[in-house]
């Protein structure tokens, strides 16, 4: 299948395509990660304010269109289904994504914005692995894993406070244009891990 997962920062992207890849043959489709890989790239003859993708990341702020496009596209012409995270992120991604692939179902995990602050500032990352933990909602079983952990560099409280802002002004209206197509399917995103996964996976079953 075609998957969109939509959601504001700290809404459970990531953790739910992750299920969602063990799950359905898919691939992780996520520019937040394939930005962060080349957060140094040049590309300063984009004509950017910045010189690279990583000064918007830490500040919060998009990525311009034309570099965040060119890696969605390449990514979805090499894969057959996918779960596509992080993008689109304005209407002007939104209708880029028009052209370049057909979506059999558009979730979007519904969750408060205090829940969210507090998600954000509580995440930690495995560098080894990739895994997703949180110190208080998933911390890691094993005491080798937990000394390893990292916290991403966005996830301070004033980029959190500055990424929230940016999802309310640019990403909420692509949630409406796909309510308003009628694809969007709405999950309770603030229930438990395990809870969202499922009515996700009811939510992708029934819709492929
Ligand atoms: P990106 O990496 O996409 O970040 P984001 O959208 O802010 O989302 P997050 O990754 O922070 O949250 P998530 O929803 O994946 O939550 P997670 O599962 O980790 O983008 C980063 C930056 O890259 C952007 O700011 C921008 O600069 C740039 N960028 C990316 N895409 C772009 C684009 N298209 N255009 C322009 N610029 C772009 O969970 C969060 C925490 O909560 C974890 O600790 C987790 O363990 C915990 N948790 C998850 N689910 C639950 C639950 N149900 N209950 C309790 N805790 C939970
Ligand atoms: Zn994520």
């Amino acid at each position: 299948p075609r998957i969109l997962i939509l959601g504001a920062p700290g809404a459970g992207k990531g953790t739910q395509s992750a299920n969602i890849t063990d799950e359905f043959d898919v691939e992780h489709v996520t520019t937040g990660d394939a930005l962060r890989s080349n957060k140094q790239m040049d590309i300063s003859e984009m004509d950017t304010e910045y010189d690279t993708p990583g000064e918007y990341m830490d500040q919060g702020e998009l990525v311009p269109n034309e570099v965040v496009n060119a890696i969605v596209d390449e990514a979805l012409s090499q894969a057959d289904g996918f779960v596509l995270d992080g993008y689109p992120r304005n209407l002007e991604q939104a209708e880029e994504l028009e052209d370049m692939t057909d979506l059999d179902v558009v979730l979007y995990l519904d969750v408060s914005e205090e829940e969210l602050v507090h998600r954000l500032t509580g995440r930690r990352m495995d560098p080894e692995t990739g895994e997703i933990y949180h110190v208080e909602y998933n911390p890691p079983e094993d005491s080798e894993i937990e000394d390893r952990l990292e916290q991403r560099e966005d996830d301070t409280e004033e980029t959190v406070r500055e990424r929230l802002r940016v999802y309310r002004e640019n990403t909420e209206p692509v949630v409406e244009y796909y309510d308003d197509q009628g694809t969007l399917e709405r999950v309770d995103g603030e229930q438990a891990p395990d809870e969202v996964w499922e009515s996700a996976k009811e939510t992708i079953e029934s819709a492929t």
